[in-house]
């Protein structure tokens, strides 16, 4: 910390803000005063004209110590990832050097300075036969998207550093500046006026992005250790989530046709009963969701 003129700045070094979480983390912590941020993506940006953004690709292990150890952080959030579920299954190696490999290296950057690991991880540790999760369930991934997410808790776990495991799922409302967004595409294509082919057999509690910035904050406020579930009030399927969008942005429900996952046949396989019991952050952390309504009310607010 920064203890120069007085005021304790905390220091924060963000990864993957070019991200869908990324960018809200971003946004939250520019706004906040006595915070010293630095964020940093694989690709360059020019959508954060008065943060401290530093190219940096979190697999080149000399440059991840590099960059921070020049910046000397107190936390390190990492939110990058490869997390396209379904590419990971062809694209292992550039899966595993992201998803793990990395995730060595920012551990071996933040014992070198005593920084305090942030990451995020995911329900699809799990194998969805018996959700909803808690944190001591037994894993059993059926991806290789999962299998990595897996694997990079694992080299948490012995990393001897201070580490916070934050596991989330479906995460939506994060489509300001052109992310792509779950809420935002059936908006979009209900309003354009196409049919979408939703899956019934996939429940979880999906997560507005407000909210798993909200647990990252609490995490950092009460530096608190360990494996936490951060995911929304509701458990539902998928297809009833879609319901509810339509309901709320008044959008034509005849056009979201029910499919069930096989159907898909998607590379990776997914977890089906699936989502996170979030009761040890709600009495460890003060984590409190929005519910999908409120976390609607505030998209649309957003929306003007
Ligand atoms: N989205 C979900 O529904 C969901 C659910 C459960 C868990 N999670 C987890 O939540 C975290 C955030 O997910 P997200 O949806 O925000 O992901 P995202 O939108 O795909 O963003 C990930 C970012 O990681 C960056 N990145 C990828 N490879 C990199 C590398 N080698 N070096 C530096 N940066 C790299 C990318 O940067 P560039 O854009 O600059 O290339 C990308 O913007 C991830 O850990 C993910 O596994 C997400």
């Amino acid at each position: 910390m920064n203890y120069n003129s007085g005021i304790v700045k905390k220091r924060i070094f963000i990864t993957g803000s070019n991200g869908a979480l990324g960018l809200n983390t971003v946004k939250f912590y520019s706004d906040i005063e006595n915070v010293e941020l630095l964020c940093t993506s694989k690709s360059a940006t020019d959508i954060y004209p008065d943060v401290q953004f530093i190219k940096c690709d979190i697999t080149n292990r000399d440059l991840v110590k590099k960059t921070v150890l020049d910046f000397c952080p107190d936390y390190v959030i990492n939110t990058a990832a490869f997390t396209n579920v379904d590419l990971c299954e062809s694209k292992k190696e550039t899966a595993w050097k992201t998803n793990v490999k990395a995730v060595e290296y920012l551990a071996e950057a933040c014992r070198a300075i005593d920084a305090r690991l942030i990451h995020i991880s995911t329900d699809y540790i799990f194998d969805g036969k018996n959700g909803p999760y808690s944190e001591n369930d037994k894993s059993n991934p059926l991806s290789y998207y999962g299998r990595t997410k897996l694997a990079s808790e694992n080299a948490l776990k012995i990393s001897g550093i201070n580490y916070t495991i934050l596991r989330t799922n479906v995460l939506y409302g994060a489509a300001e500046k052109g992310k792509s967004d779950f809420v935002y595409w059936v908006i979009n294509s209900l309003r354009e006026g196409k049919e979408i082919r939703i899956v019934t057999d996939q429940f979880n509690n999906p997560t507005f992005v407000d909210d798993l910035v909200s647990g990252i904050n609490k995490v950092i406020e009460f530096n608190k250790d360990g494996v936490f579930n951060i995911g929304g009030r509701e458990f539902l399927t998928r297809f009833k989530f879609t319901k509810m969008i339509a309901d709320y942005f008044n959008l034509n429900k005849n056009l979201i046709k029910p499919i069930l996952t096989e159907e898909l046949n998607q590379p990776a396989p997914r977890p089906l009963k699936s989502g996170l019991i979030t009761l040890k952050a709600e009495t460890q952390l003060g984590f409190r969701p929005h519910s999908i309504i409120e976390s609607f009310e505030k998209i649309s607010a957003g929306m003007i």
